[in-house]
């Protein structure tokens, strides 16, 4: 849709969707399986349990996310102008995920392309979904985080598999003239440098799938947990704390941080930082571990689902993840 007048307008969110597939794994799960227990697990991460999804890939997680929105909001499959999908787990390289999508819900006037931000790609990708909204080219945009982490989760390897679950989550962005709601600003950074801390290391174009490739177990996540630990908190607390000075907010405008869910030491000491108390954190990570892209929109869909959102409410969404990538994002909520 190409509108040739351009209002200055913000993008907001409408609507909201998740879906969580309905297979549990529990930390006794873990201690079966690896040298691990549920003691562990829960004090270093705060992960009591995670999903996982048995059949299909990453756009089953995005689809039933999508259709929950859908149902949610009334939204019509025809009215999508766009579709964004953050995720590291596609279904395949090509077609994109948000493909897959577009077909599965019949969303026939939308385009749409998949984005890789790893646990930062939700706030990227809304980002991303902003900007097309105020470019007043587009009405509708539909970003999922979507991840189906246990695709790419070693079983055998205790130092992550513990840490991942699979789930997806969607907000439909669209424009308001009311500049007072909706996405203010957002500070999102690239750190290549640390491209070694957090990767799966073969099938892309550097290293193709090969016989050697799977006898060495290159297909699965590595992390170095301590490293990215220490960045981790750094760089999420760095970007929330800038983010809150540069829109001249005290701890006490914050309505709720909505942190990327990878590990409970961390989102305190971003907190921390912050100057912000618990009862301000939106915290599900006990029940769905790391699900990478689909973390905070799931956070949102929980608080506003349990009537702990109101319009108005200042909301700093944070993250970081494999890359680097972090960054915040800073909104007010807009749904009744
Ligand atoms: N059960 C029991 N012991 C374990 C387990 C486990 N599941 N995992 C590791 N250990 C052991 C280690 O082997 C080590 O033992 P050792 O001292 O004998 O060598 C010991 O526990 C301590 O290991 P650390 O790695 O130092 O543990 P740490 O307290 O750092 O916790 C964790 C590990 C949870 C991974 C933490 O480092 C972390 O959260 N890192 C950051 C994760 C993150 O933010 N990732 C970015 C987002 S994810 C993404 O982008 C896809």
């Amino acid at each position: 849709m190409n509108t040739r007048e351009r209002k200055v307008v913000n993008a907001q969110i409408t609507a909201i969707g998740k879906y969580l597939p309905e297979k549990v794994l529990d930390n006794k799960y873990f201690e079966q399986i690896v040298d691990t227990s549920d003691e562990w697990i829960r004090t270093r991460t705060g992960i009591v349990e995670r999903r996982k999804l048995e059949e299909g890939g990453t756009s089953v997680l995005a689809t039933r996310a999508l259709e929950n929105l859908m149902e949610n909001s009334g939204l019509k499959p025809e009215e999508i102008d766009v579709i964004i999908v953050a995720t590291v787990t596609p279904d395949m390289f090509f077609p994109a995920t948000s493909c897959l999508v577009q077909d599965n819900v019949g969303a026939k006037n939308a385009w749409g392309f998949d984005l890789s931000g790893a646990c930062s790609g939700f706030l990227f990708a809304l980002k991303a979904g902003a900007s097309l909204i105020q470019s007043g080219d587009y009405k509708k945009v539909v970003v999922i985080g979507a991840d189906k982490m246990s695709s790419i989760v070693d079983y055998t390897d205790r130092t992550t598999c513990v840490l991942f679950g699979d789930a997806g989550a969607a907000v439909l962005l669209e424009p308001t003239e009311d500049l007072d709601y909706g996405i203010q600003d957002a500070i999102l950074h690239c750190d290549g440098s640390g491209r070694d801390a957090l990767y799966m290391a073969a099938g892309g174009s550097a290293m193709p799938a090969s016989h050697e490739t799977v006898d060495k177990r290159l297909h699965y996540i590595y992390q170095d947990g301590q490293r990215v630990f220490k960045v981790a908190v750094k760089g999420m607390a760095d970007v929330s704390v800038e983010i809150m000075k540069r829109n001249n907010l005290t701890a006490e405008d914050v309505a709720y941080l909505v942190p990327h869910q990878a590990n409970l030491r961390i989102i305190s000491a971003t907190a921390n930082r912050m100057g912000i108390s618990e009862d301000q954190v939106v915290i599900n990570i006990d029940k769905y571990g790391n699900t990478t892209a689909a973390t905070i929109p799931l956070g949102l869909a929980d608080y506003y689902e349990a009537g702990k959102l109101k319009k108005g409410d200042k909301l700093i969404l944070s993250a970081f993840g494999a890359g680097y990538t972090f960054g915040s994002v800073y909104l007010v909520w807009s749904m009744d």
